[in-house]
């Protein structure tokens, strides 16, 4: 195939971009649209590269030779000459001279239709959705914020540290995890389960590399059926030595505002699809969201807020001691805080073994940061460096004291403050875009009940 050789040679959005008007180009892409005419016919390519297509146009003779296989969805290969286009709706054409057609796509049964469909619809054809627009603008904002995400940690001179994906530990301590099994015999000698997180992996690293970061896939055998949970999502998991809470904190807001800028304006074009097709409004929110400081309060500010709401009924009573839910997460972003608040120093009794005591000793050093539409999206924490006080922590927490016998040694040997946060990738895209399901943000999503392709 002549377009590819060393790279996209012609992909549409470098075409689009500044090919020279007059020279002779070849594009590699699907039919989007078609339309066939007595004297001039149009194909629409697009080759995933932007929300543009190329306007093909087509002599008579090339039109009747190809009609029937030009069809939505077929792939194609068309050599012709960049011209200066009569339509308004591009400034450039291609003037086929060569038409080829790479791999035929039946218009009968092809289920990507031009018709819209519902997200619903498309999830049971996960390995076809990527060819609608939402799903190629998607997944073009995937790409770009994790580009973005290794871009702002190696600019800080993080290490990037491989965490293993099957574990023998519950980094949550939460009891969420998947066995890893061939058969009835454990294959490691002991049980082993997909990890549910990177960082008491990463945190071996922090404590040699200073500023390290463990970027992949997580698991959780939760049984959350909601809009926000998966059981495959992906984590970004910083970590800092001789830091504190409030060096998380500003680490967190930085890059979150780093990385949602910079997505945004690498990919323009499809936040404007979002906001005309997705969520309306959704881009200006975000954007002013991240024009302003993050608003922070301590989790007993959080509920002194909610006990102090007139005039509405919470499905989960609000109170001394409770537990912030979904519905008060987003009601703190949303609706008092109008913006991305980071909730601190939550009861010991709610969160991880690893996090820092406080010296009240009921709270500890933590942090959630809600966002409106999605609640949390990161939580983090200052870790507890001291190895009489995790131990009796991890006890407490009724864990095996003898399985994190290396988590204790990093509290042996030259142990420092430190802390991180994990933000689930899913849900900042999410946020970002106005997608409002993360069954539609992942390439393949895994649910409860659910994995197909
Ligand atoms: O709050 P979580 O459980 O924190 C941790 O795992 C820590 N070890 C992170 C750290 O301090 N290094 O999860 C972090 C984030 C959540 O805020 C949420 O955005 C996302 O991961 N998350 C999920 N996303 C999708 N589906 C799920 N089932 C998720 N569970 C957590
Ligand atoms: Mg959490």
């Amino acid at each position: 195939m002549t377009a590819h050789g060393t790279g996209r040679r012609n992909a549409i959005t470098k075409l689009l971009k500044g090919a020279v008007a007059g020279g002779t180009v070849t594009v590699t892409g699907w039919v989007k649209t078609s339309r066939f005419g007595k004297n001039v016919s149009f194909v629409h390519l697009y080759d995933g590269s932007s929300t543009h297509t190329v306007q093909v146009v087509l002599t008579p003779e090339q039109a009747e030779a190809n009609k029937a296989r030009l069809g939505v969805g077929a792939a194609v290969q068309v050599t012709g000459t960049w011209s200066a286009s009569q339509g308004g709706e591009q400034a450039f054409e291609v003037q086929a001279t060569d038409v080829q057609i790479v791999g035929d796509c039946d218009p009968e049964s092809f289920p990507i239709q031009k018709k819209a469909t519902s997200l619903e619809n498309l999830r049971t054809i996960a390995h076809l959705r990527p060819r609608t627009n939402t799903f190629q603008s998607t997944f073009r904002v995937r790409n770009a914020v994790s580009w973005h995400i290794h871009r702002f940690f190696q600019e800080r001179g993080f290490q990037w540290v491989h965490t293993p994906i099957i574990t023998t530990n519950d980094a949550e301590g939460a009891g969420e995890l998947f066995e890893v099994k061939v058969g009835d015999e454990p294959f490691f000698g002991k049980k082993t389960f997909l990890t549910c997180s990177g960082q008491l992996a990463v945190e071996n690293f922090v404590q040699a590399f200073t500023d390290v970061y463990t970027f992949g896939p997580t698991f959780r055998a939760e049984h959350s059926h909601t809009a926000r949970h998966a059981a495959e999502f992906w984590m970004i998991e910083p970590e800092i030595a001789f830091a504190n809470l409030d060096d998380v904190i500003a680490l967190a807001e930085d890059f979150i505002k780093d990385v949602c800028l910079s997505t945004i304006a690498q990919c323009p074009d499809d936040f404007e699809f979002f906001d005309k097709r997705i969520e309306p409004g959704n881009l200006a929110r975000v954007k002013e969201a991240l024009s302003k400081p993050f608003a922070r309060v301590t989790w007993h500010e959080a509920v002194e807020i909610l006990s102090n709401v007139k005039g509405r009924t919470w499905e989960f009573p609000v109170g001394p001691g409770m537990s912030l839910q979904s519905e008060h997460e987003r009601y703190l972003a949303e609706d008092h805080f109008k913006g991305p608040v980071f909730v601190t120093n939550y009861p010991s009794v709610q969160k991880a073994f690893y996090m820092r005591e406080d010296d009240n000793g009921e709270t500890v050093s933590a942090t959630d940061l809600l966002v409106p539409g999605i609640g949390e999206i990161i939580g983090g924490s200052q870790r507890e460096e001291r190895l009489d006080v995790l131990e009796r922590r991890i006890k407490q927490f009724g864990l095996p004291v003898e399985e994190y016998w290396w988590y204790l040694d990093l509290r042996r040997f030259g142990t420092t403050p430190h802390g991180g946060f994990g933000l689930g990738l899913e849900r900042l895209i999410m946020w970002l875009t106005g997608m409002k399901n993360i069954r539609d943000v992942l390439p393949y999503p895994r649910t409860p009940g659910s994995a197909e392709f």
